[in-house]
């Protein structure tokens, strides 16, 4: 076991309870959640655990100082006195993201460049040559933190974002973020129990998540790179060894998992990005107009989806389409479960079910809502409004 130490993962709105028994179930200890984030301790080795197999995380960040500050001027010396040289050689790039709560520093974009400035004075005044800076490939990528006259500097050890898994090839136009997805299947009690069912799949987001969950196999399996490979004291042998035991646990799933669409543009993609995640023998894919579905067989359904943005339908489409939506659940999927998203206030209204849960979440910038119905086996008719 390394030395512990403690880390932050930053999430999704309203997925903070969900990190936190992930993280609490893959061994972390002292897990504490706050707003958007879980902070929790571990060692080396559990950073690289934490980064490959959680579901809801989106960066997770190893802080390295923590210190009071009052101006840039500030910033900048605490900045360049720490000794950098142990994190990167003067030959690799870096980036610097700030987030600033404070009434001493307003704008997060100098935050970063004062930070930056003092990172690559110190090489050039130490090395008489300076790193460059990448902000997209970089080796080392820098968090600043300011909460008042608070500062953390952290060192991003995702690099890119957690959602980026990896198997995504093909997307259609509003493709929803592969953390929303996996945290709505969990906030769903999902885990595999059941069949489950996308009825409007798009590029099959919810489908390839739904798998990798009820196969247990790590969220990020399939990604490139974690900006941890890039660090210094990365440690190959400790990383394939925490990657081994994972792919150990990965278990068979007995379930039908399937998606509709009824754009065949759309099934295409959803089949090359399932191909990509290499969960073709797991997931079934067929151009359908889920309006003109039914349910298939007697055995317990779960349904998650995402309708269209009501941006891209017209306002009487909107009634109409989630009119259709209650209508085909009422009186063809009873015995189901059904979840879905959506931002539409005036949808919502229309579907004419009345969910047993409702929970506030964001897709994007948009407040939206996640619903729960009950389809119950034999009436055919779902509890209605009425
Ligand atoms: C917002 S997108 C879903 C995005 C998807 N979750 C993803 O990650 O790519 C909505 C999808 O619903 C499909 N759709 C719209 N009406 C449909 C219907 N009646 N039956 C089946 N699919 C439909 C669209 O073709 C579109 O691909």
């Amino acid at each position: 076991m390394g030395k512990n130490y403690r880390m932050l993962a930053k999430t999704l709105f309203g997925m903070e309870d969900l990190l936190a028994a992930e993280l609490r179930s893959l061994g972390a200890g002292n897990v504490e959640t706050g707003v958007r984030n879980v902070t929790f301790e571990g060692d080396k080795g559990f950073m690289y655990k934490a980064n490959l197999a959680c579901r809801t995380a989106i960066r997770i960040l190893k802080p390295i100082r923590t210190f009071n500050v009052f101006d840039e001027e500030d910033l900048y010396k605490r900045v360049y006195e720490f000794p950098w040289e142990k994190y990167m050689d003067v030959n690799q790039t870096l980036a610097v993201d700030s987030t600033v709560f404070s009434d001493y520093f307003t704008n997060s974009m100098f935050v970063s460049l004062k930070t930056k400035d003092a990172i690559v004075d110190r090489f050039r005044d130490r090395e008489g040559t300076r790193p460059s800076v990448d902000l997209e490939y970089p080796d080392l990528r820098v968090n600043v933190h300011i909460d008042r006259n608070i500062a953390t500097i952290s060192l991003d050890s995702s690099g890119d974002s957690l959602h980026k898994r990896g198997y995504k090839v093909e997307n259609v136009a509003a493709p929803i973020n592969e953390v929303l997805a996996a945290g709505i299947i969990m906030l769903s009690g999902w885990e595999g129990q059941s069949d489950f069912l996308d009825p409007m799949c798009g590029s099959g987001t919810f489908l390839i998540e739904a798998a990798m969950i009820a196969c247990n196999i790590p969220a990020n399996i399939n990604r490139e790179e974690f900006g941890f490979e890039r660090w210094k004291d990365f440690d190959e042998d400790l990383y394939n060894t925490i990657e081994d035991a994972l792919l150990n646990r990965i278990r068979e799933h007995p379930h039908k998992i399937i998606g509709y669409d009824k754009d065949p543009i759309a099934v295409q993609k959803a089949i090359e990005n399932i191909k990509s995640a290499n969960l073709t023998e797991f997931i079934k894919v067929e151009e359908q107009d889920f309006f003109e579905s039914e349910k298939q067989g007697d055995k317990a359904l779960h349904m998650v989806f995402n309708p269209p943005y009501d941006e891209r339908l017209r306002i009487e489409d909107v009634e109409r389409f989630y009119g259709e939506i209650g209508s085909t659940l009422k009186h063809g999927y009873p015995g189901s479960q059904v979840w879905f998203i959506s931002s539409s206030t005036e949808g919502l209204k229309n579907v004419g079910l009345r969910p047993f849960k409702r929970i506030k979440l964001f897709n994007g910038q948009l407040e939206s809502r996640l619903v729960g119905y009950e389809m119950y086996q034999g009436s055919k008719k779902g509890k209605s409004r009425s």
